[in-house]
């Protein structure tokens, strides 16, 4: 075959190459088969000089031609390919406004602390402090400091969790720890007492434990608001007054208090406050299992045995002292039916607050 005739075969297949080149890499692969260092018709210009003379300058021409022909084929493709992958790479990226964005889910404050909330802010309105605590505990201020020596048996009111230590102790391993979980926030008064000025206003909001077993009404874990005063002169009205007053701001004006004798070795004497049911306003229904009254927390005045464990003198002090059950306030307002659902995490309940 003459090498015009070869020429433009492969200028024709060059050209079908081009065409068919889907990318641009695509494309850059046939540029560099043909018109490369090493390509096809590279090899053409290359071996000019074996021509016969008179044939050179037709040759020379035809390679030209094919050159050019081949070099604009592939320019235009290129255009073309390139434009093409700016638009793919556009749509791609394309961000579409019209779309309804994805809604985040909002938590929301548990009940729990919600409660906690609400009654600190009604104390912090009578002038109290609120206080923490630590819910690991030791035996001294979970009990003893509070009237409740070893043996005694207000201790067996209480199933506590003790915290074993495993540093290696045996007597600590076998359980014999003082470090317990707190099951009551009543440590907090001690430890108040101890640390602070008198006289005292406080409120301590906190998590205490006790081995239950969960279930509608009983759960492992729970939460607790202590409270106490001390300072000259204060009696058995004040509290009466204060927790009163405490109860009409939950639940209502409308709603009474009464107060029952009841034992706690902290206190003396000691009561458990009742607040009028809501629901029969006192006639008795189901809520208030036919009293008309709901009990609401415990309380009573401090055992002077009490404020001389903690370096107070009561013949200059006395003071108050009550602990309000959270989750009972949760029950007796909210209607939580089932304690287990303040543990559970379950939004369509805990939304609803
Ligand atoms: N600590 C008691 C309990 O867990 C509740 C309580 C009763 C606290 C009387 C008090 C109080 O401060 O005065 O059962």
């Amino acid at each position: 075959m003459a090498i015009t005739e070869e020429l433009a075969a492969l200028e024709a297949e060059t050209l079908a190459a081009i065409e068919a080149a889907d990318t641009t890499s695509a494309l850059e692969d046939v540029r560099v088969r043909v018109l490369g260092k090493a390509g096809t018709l590279t090899g053409y210009l290359r071996s000019m000089g074996s021509v016969p003379k008179e044939e050179r300058a037709a040759v020379g021409k035809a390679v030209n031609e094919a050159r050019v022909a081949v070099e604009e084929a592939l320019a235009a493709r290129k255009a073309v390919l390139e434009g093409a992958e700016l638009a793919a790479a556009i749509d791609a990226a394309a961000v579409d406004v019209t779309l309804p964005g994805r809604s985040q889910q909002m938590g929301t404050r548990h009940l729990i602390n919600g409660i906690i909330d609400e009654v600190s802010d009604i104390f912090m309105g009578l002038g109290y402090k609120v206080y923490e605590g630590s819910e690991i505990e030791t035996d001294y201020y979970n009990f003893t400091a509070l009237n409740a020596p070893a043996d005694h048996p207000s201790r067996s009111m209480q199933d506590t969790f003790y915290v074993h230590d495993l540093s290696g102790d045996a007597a600590r391993v076998r359980g014999e720890s003082d470090v317990l979980l707190r099951t009551q926030t009543s440590g907090v008064q001690v430890h108040v007492m101890e640390d602070q000025e008198l006289p005292i206003y406080m409120i301590a909001p906190g998590k205490v434990y006790r081995r239950d077993v969960a279930d509608p009404s009983h759960l492992p874990q729970f939460h607790q608001i202590e409270g106490l005063v001390i300072d000259k002169g204060i009696t058995f009205g004040d509290l009466k007054g204060t927790l009163d007053y405490f109860c009409k701001q939950v639940f209502g004006p409308e709603r009474k208090t009464r107060f029952r004798a009841h034992y706690f070795p902290f206190t003396e004497p000691s009561a458990e406050a009742d607040v009028s049911c809501g629901i029969c306003h006192g006639e008795g229904c189901r809520m208030c299992k036919g009293t008309g009254w709901l009990e609401i927390l415990g309380c009573g005045m401090v055992d002077p045995n009490v404020l001389s464990m903690s370096g107070i003198d009561p013949e200059e002090y006395s003071g108050f002292a009550f602990g309000i059950g959270v989750e009972r306030i949760a029950c007796l307002k909210y209607n939580v039916p089932d304690l287990r659902m303040l543990l559970e995490g379950d939004m369509r309940f805990l939304r609803q607050f």
